[in-house]
C-alpha cells in the first residue's frame, strides 16, 4: 500500500494537528506502508506568502495527489481582507475545484467519552451518526452575491441555489452510505419556507425509488437541530445542504464530547470510485482555534481520525484505518485526554503527545 499525500496544514492550530497526524502516518509507514507526503500552503499562510489564499501551483499539486490532508484555515488577522483574499475562500476554492460535492462528517461517541459530552451519558452512549453535507453548491456559491447600494442604502445578498443534478448525486451517495450502515436516511431541509429545498425534498423522494431497502424520512432543519440534542440516537445518516450541514455538524460534535473529535472526508465520487478521477480531501470539522493556537493544547484526534478516513476511502487501506481508530479508542479507554475532553480522570496530554500515544498503540492493532 502506497500513495502520494499533499499536506495543507493552514493556519492557527492547523499545523499542530497535522504534525500530530503525521507522527501517526510515520508509524504506519514504519509498519510496512509507503505513503509519501509533500507540504504546501493554504489559507492565511498562503496569503502571506503569495497574496492569495490558494495559489494555482498548490491547486495543481493537490489535483495530482492521491489525497489531501488539511488542517484548518482562518484567523482574526485576515478578517478585514476583501472576501476573495480571505483564508476561507482558499478552502472553498479547493473543494469546488476538486468537485468534492459530498462531505462525510461522522459523529461517533467513543464509550470512554460518553461522560465528556455536555449531554447526559445515556443520551449519547453508543451514538454513531453520519452527516452527509452537500459541499460545492447552495448558498455558499450561489449568485448573485455581495453587498451593493441602492437609493435607500446598502443591500447584502447571497443566493440559495441547487440544480437537481447537484441534489441527486449527494443524496445518492447518502443512500449508498446508509446501505453500509443501519439503512436509514433523514433528509434535512426547510421545504416549508424555501422553494429550493422543496426541490431538494422532491429530488430526494425520486432518488429513494432506487433505494427501497433504505428508510427515508424528511425533517425541517429547525426541528432537526432540536432532535439532535433531544434524542440523537434516532438518526443514522443525515443528508442536507451545504449551510445546514455546516451548522448541524458543529452541533453534532458536542454529542461526541468536543469539536476536536470530529473528522471529515470530502469526496467527489461514490465511495468505491474515490481516488480514481480526483483526490479526496480530508480535514477535521473544527477551525483554526486562534484562542489556543501555538500552545500545544489542541486536540489532534479529529485530524488523526481524518487520516483514518483518508486511508480507508482514498487507498482502501482498511487495515491501517482500523488500526488508527482502534488506537484512538484504546488511548481514550486508558484515560488519556486532551484539555477539551478532560474530565480529570487521567493524564491530560498536549497535541504532539497525543499523536505519539496513538502511534504507540498502532502495532497492537496491526493486522
Ligand atoms: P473554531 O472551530 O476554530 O473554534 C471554536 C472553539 O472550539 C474554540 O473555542 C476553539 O478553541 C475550540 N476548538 C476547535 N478545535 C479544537 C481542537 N482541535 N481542540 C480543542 N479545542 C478546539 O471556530 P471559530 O472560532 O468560529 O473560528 C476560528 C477561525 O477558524 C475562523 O477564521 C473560521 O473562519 C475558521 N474556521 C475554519 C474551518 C476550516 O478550516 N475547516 C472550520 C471552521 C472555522
Ligand atoms: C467548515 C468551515 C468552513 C465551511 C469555512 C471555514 C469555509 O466552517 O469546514 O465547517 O463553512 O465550510
Ligand atoms: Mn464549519
Amino acid at each position: 500500500m502506497s500513495g502520494r499525500l499533499v499536506l495543507l496544514p493552514g493556519d492557527g492550530i492547523g499545523p499542530e494537528v497535522v504534525k500530530s497526524a503525521c507522527c501517526v502516518l510515520e508509524h504506519i509507514n514504519s509498519l510496512g506502508r509507503g505513503y509519501t507526503t509533500e507540504e504546501d500552503l493554504v489559507g492565511g499562510a498562503a496569503y502571506e506568502a503569495h497574496g492569495v489564499p490558494l495559489h494555482a501551483d498548490t491547486l495543481a499539486r493537490a489535483k495530482q495527489a492521491d489525497a489531501v490532508l488539511l488542517g484548518a484555515v482562518g484567523g482574526p488577522q485576515w478578517e478585514s481582507l476583501p472576501f476573495d483574499k480571505r483564508p476561507e475562500r482558499g478552502l472553498l476554492a479547493l473543494r469546488k475545484e476538486l468537485d468534492l460535492f459530498a462531505n462525510l462528517r461522522p459523529a461517533i461517541v467513543f464509550d470512554a467519552l460518553a461522560g465528556a459530552s455536555t449531554l447526559k451519558p445515556e443520551v449519547v452512549k453508543g451514538l454513531d451518526i453520519l452527516i452527509v453535507r452537500e459541499l460545492t453548491g447552495g448558498i455558499y456559491f450561489g449568485e448573485p452575491r455581495g453587498v451593493d447600494k441602492d437609493a435607500q442604502g446598502r443591500i447584502g445578498r447571497n443566493t440559495l441555489v441547487y440544480h437537481e443534478d447537484e441534489i441527486r448525486r449527494v443524496v445518492r451517495l447518502a443512500f449508498d452510505m446508509a446501505r453500509l450502515r443501519n439503512k436509514r436516511v433523514c433528509s434535512v431541509d426547510k421545504a416549508n419556507v424555501l422553494e429550493c429545498t422543496e426541490l431538494w425534498r422532491d429530488v430526494t423522494n425520486e432518488v429513494h425509488k432506487d433505494y427501497q431497502d433504505v428508510a427515508l424520512t424528511h425533517m425541517y432543519v429547525d426541528n432537526a437541530a432540536m432532535q439532535l440534542v433531544r434524542a440523537p440516537a434516532q438518526f443514522d445518516v443525515m443528508v442536507t445542504t451545504n449551510m445546514f450541514g455546516d451548522i448541524l455538524s458543529d452541533e453534532a460534535s458536542m454529542l461526541t464530547g468536543s469539536l476536536g473529535m470530529l473528522p471529515s472526508a470530502s469526496l467527489g465520487a461514490s465511495a468505491e470510485d474515490v481516488g480514481k478521477s480526483r483526490p479526496g480531501l480530508y480535514e477535521p470539522v473544527h477551525g483554526s482555534a486562534p484562542d489556543i493556537a501555538g500552545m500545544d493544547k489542541a486536540n489532534p484526534l479529529a485530524t488523526i481520525l481524518s487520516l483514518a478516513l483518508l486511508l480507508r476511502y482514498s487507498f482502501h487501506d482498511e487495515g491501517a484505518a482500523r488500526a488508527i481508530e482502534q488506537s484512538v479508542e484504546r488511548c481514550l479507554a486508558e484515560g488519556y485526554r486532551c484539555a477539551d475532553i478532560d474530565e480529570g480522570t487521567g493524564a491530560c496530554l498536549g497535541t504532539q503527545a497525543m499523536g505519539e500515544k496513538v502511534a504507540g498503540y498502532l502495532e497492537t492493532f496491526w493486522t
